[in-house]
């Protein structure tokens, strides 16, 4: 059975910070920052939480799909920033929303997430178990960032993107998808919830309760992975890189998207981007894309498109989607 995506939405929080604003705060530059990432600036969430901007993008993706809460069989929140472990943030959407009839859960792949929701509520379509399900990913990194650490504060961003999604006739929608995991390489992106006991040793070198990156290593996994993967997924499409209109990625650095344009031999004119205005917003960097470009009319009817997700676990993920 076929499964599509219906209606998207989308929620930034209202406190932009600057390049300019973080040159304030650690040893950086605006230059520095653009250079190496492609980033301006980021939202930071003040008064809003994860389940809050989960909420407000749930919303609009049912409003843009045309359906009422109570249509909604399954709701999958791809997070690993909630505030709240139990219950999970999709009970609490699910409440918001007054989605009585769905079932809730949530899912932790960092910025794979939304990929990995979105392969997750296509299987439960197409085995008949649901009839359709409001995804989201939805991030506050602002909450788990060192801002004395220049290396990672000025990566990351807060905000949620989501998309209903549902079956839909044959030879469109979601035409092939494809996903991995590398656990042992683990180590290279993490963040713990509490400060961990100084006097015992673990495979993770950073004891307090701050993301812990190596740049370097995650950026050669993405450069390698993610155009495998793309590979792959086209292949099992029947497709070509040069048959695809969009390819929406996980927007973790510019240089990453150029490098994988290049690897695939396909022009950056094909590779939307919002880096600049968002930064990396993890598993709401993919649905937040989608959605700009959902609502301003980029996406046309029979458009060809790519998704891929990367990141923490190490995890990695694309499909191959007709809209
Ligand atoms: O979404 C999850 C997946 N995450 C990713 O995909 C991130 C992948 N990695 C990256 O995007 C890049 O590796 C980074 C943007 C994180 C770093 O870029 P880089 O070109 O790999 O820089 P680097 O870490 O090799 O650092 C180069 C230099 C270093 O100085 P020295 O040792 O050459 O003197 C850093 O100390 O830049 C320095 N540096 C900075 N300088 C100014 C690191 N952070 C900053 C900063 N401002 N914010």
């Amino acid at each position: 059975m076929a499964v599509t995506i219906k209606g998207t939405g989308s929620f930034l929080p209202e406190k932009v910070l600057t390049n300019f604003d973080l040159e304030k705060m650690v040893d950086t530059s605006d230059a520095w920052i653009r250079e190496r990432t492609g980033m301006s600036e980021r939202h930071i969430a003040e008064n809003d939480t994860v389940a809050s901007m989960s909420t407000e993008a749930a919303k609009k993706a049912l409003e843009d799909a045309g359906k009422d809460a109570s249509d909604v069989d399954l709701i999958i929140v791809a997070t690993c920033t909630g505030e709240v472990m139990v219950p999970c943030t999709a009970c609490k959407v699910q409440a918001e929303i007054g989605a009585d009839n769905a079932v809730a859960f949530d899912i932790n792949s960092a910025c794979s997430g939304f990929l990995f929701a979105l392969q997750t509520a296509a299987a439960y379509i197409s085995s008949g178990m649901h009839r359709n399900a409001l995804i989201i990913g939805a991030e506050m990194l602002s909450s788990i960032i060192n801002w004395e650490d220049r290396s990672t504060c000025v990566l990351f961003g807060d905000g949620a993107g989501a998309a209903f999604v549902e079956k839909c006739e044959e030879g469109r929608g979601i035409l092939s998808m494809a996903h991995g995991s590398n656990g042992a390489k683990g180590g290279v992106l993490y963040f713990r919830k509490k400060e961990a006991d100084p006097a015992k040793e673990d495979e993770y070198e950073g004891k307090d309760a701050f993301v812990h990156m190596n740049g370097a290593e995650v950026y050669k996994f993405a450069v390698r992975q993610v155009p495998d993967c793309i590979e792959k997924v086209l292949s099992d499409a029947g497709l070509k890189a040069s048959d695809v209109d969009h390819f929406v990625l996980h927007q973790a650095n510019i240089r990453i998207i150029e490098a994988i344009s290049k690897r695939l031999g396909v022009g950056m004119d094909h590779f939307p981007v919002n880096i600049e205005k968002t930064g990396n917003t993890s598993s709401a960097s993919i649905p937040l894309l989608l959605d700009e470009l959902n609502k301003s009319g980029k996406l046309k009817d029979g458009d060809t498109m790519v998704l891929s997700g990367f990141g923490g676990g190490l995890t990695y993920g694309a499909c191959v989607l007709k809209w």
